[in-house]
């Protein structure tokens, strides 16, 4: 499908034209956000309001609905593609019904429908991007693709104590492990990422190996709350490499071998313990590169976003690391770590308060399953 070439709407955005508009003088902005990038169906409606002194509102959630398709995948241990797209498209209209309800909004009230554009998984994205953009030609109302992991590293400016400009991110996702320097919505600069699985990825990995369910992180972090983190030496990748790179699979292969070493039927201690050891490598390691990342860039705020995110001890051992060194961290609501269709909502919000928006109004739309982060303004 073609990208836009956005002819004008019925009803713009007061500040859909960054050329017409300046940041921060903005009228309010009700933005009903659509994720569908993988296996949650979220929905939700934020509200900016209008800003008279230059300073951006701070946006408010005032509905949001989540289908999780865990239990549907569960079987398979792991997402399906096509189980994904086929009961997206079941759950996103009843979910946008009930969230305008729960709102007491109506369709009327939506100046702007934001739709999750990627990355992801490309049958999965093009059901919300499709609804996003048919409801949005049918309200004569403007659509707005967004960034998924965009909508991850803002999603602390919907909790009580938001960060301020700038910061850096460590972007911890299922497919995604990343740190950035934020300096502003749109404003992002790669320091450092994994070369290959993700920290998401080596939580679902072990998982999976000791027979944990799906999806293995929470199961994981459960388990390891019984073990000792220091019962076995497991390898703690690139932490000495100097750089703010990273790097998990030979974790994945490290616990596959302790595993072997254990034999038929390991104990429960013995795999508390091995859930355990798993996690306190993964944290370690993502814990002192968000340090040497913070020490890097001269800047003392940290914003933690991604599923990963959720993990208790690496929130302690964050609070205490950054604490130590007089710096502060931020985090999501704790249920707005994992994916959400708020982070979409809000993303959508504050690149609209800043003009940073390309509108389209002709019900054309693509999807990009690839999209690097630092690559967000080029398409
Ligand atoms: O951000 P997210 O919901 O989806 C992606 O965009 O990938 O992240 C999902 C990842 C999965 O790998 C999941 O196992 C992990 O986040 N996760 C956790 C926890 N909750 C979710 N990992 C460790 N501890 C948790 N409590
Ligand atoms: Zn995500």
């Amino acid at each position: 499908m073609p990208a836009s070439s956005g002819r004008a709407c019925t009803k713009p955005v007061p500040h859909c034209d960054d050329s017409q508009q300046a940041p921060g003088r903005l009228g309010s902005v009700n933005v009903l956000g659509i994720e569908s990038s993988c296996d949650e169906t979220g929905v939700a409606l934020v509200s900016v309001a209008a800003s008279a002194d230059g300073d951006h509102a701070l946006p408010v959630l005032r509905a949001q609905g989540l289908h999780t398709q865990a239990a549907m995948h569960e079987a398979y241990g792991g997402v399906v593609p096509e189980l994904a797209s086929r009961d997206h498209i079941r759950r996103l209209l009843p979910l946008t019904r009930q969230v305008l309800a729960d709102a007491g909004a109506t369709l009327a009230e939506l100046d702007l429908i934001a739709y999750t554009r990627g990355p992801g998984l490309a049958g999965a994205l093009l059901v919300g991007a499709g609804a996003a953009v048919a409801l949005a030609t049918a309200l004569g109302r403007p659509a707005l693709g967004v960034h998924h992991l965009e909508g991850h590293l803002l999603s602390p400016f919907l909790a009580a104590d938001p960060p301020q400009f700038p910061f850096v991110a460590l972007l911890v996702s299922g497919g995604h492990t990343q740190l950035m320097r934020v300096d502003d919505v749109g404003r992002y600069t790669l320091l450092g990422e994994t070369v290959d699985d993700a920290a998401g990825e080596a939580f679902d990995k072990t998982a999976k190996l000791l027979g944990l369910g799906y999806p293995g992180g929470p199961a994981l972090a459960r388990l390891a709350s019984r073990g000792d983190p220091r019962a076995f030496a497991l390898p703690r990748p690139l932490l000495h490499s100097g750089d703010l790179d990273f790097s998990f699979s030979g974790l994945k292969t490290a616990v596959w071998t302790q595993l072997r070493k254990l034999g038929e039927s390991p104990t429960a201690t013995q795999r508390a313990d091995l859930a355990a050891s798993t996690q306190a490598a993964i944290v370690d390691v993502l814990v002192a590169k968000s340090i040497r990342a913070l020490q890097a860039s001269g800047l003392r705020r940290l914003v933690v976003a991604g599923g990963v995110g959720a993990n208790c001890e690496l929130r302690r051992r964050l609070d205490e690391a950054t604490t130590a060194r007089g710096c502060r961290v931020h985090y999501p609501e704790p249920a707005l770590c994992t994916d959400n269709g708020a982070m979409i909502a809000l993303a959508g919000a504050m690149r609209a308060q800043r003009g940073l928006v390309r509108l389209h109004c002709d019900g054309a739309f693509d999807v990009r399953p690839r999209w690097p982060l630092d690559q967000i303004e080029d398409a």
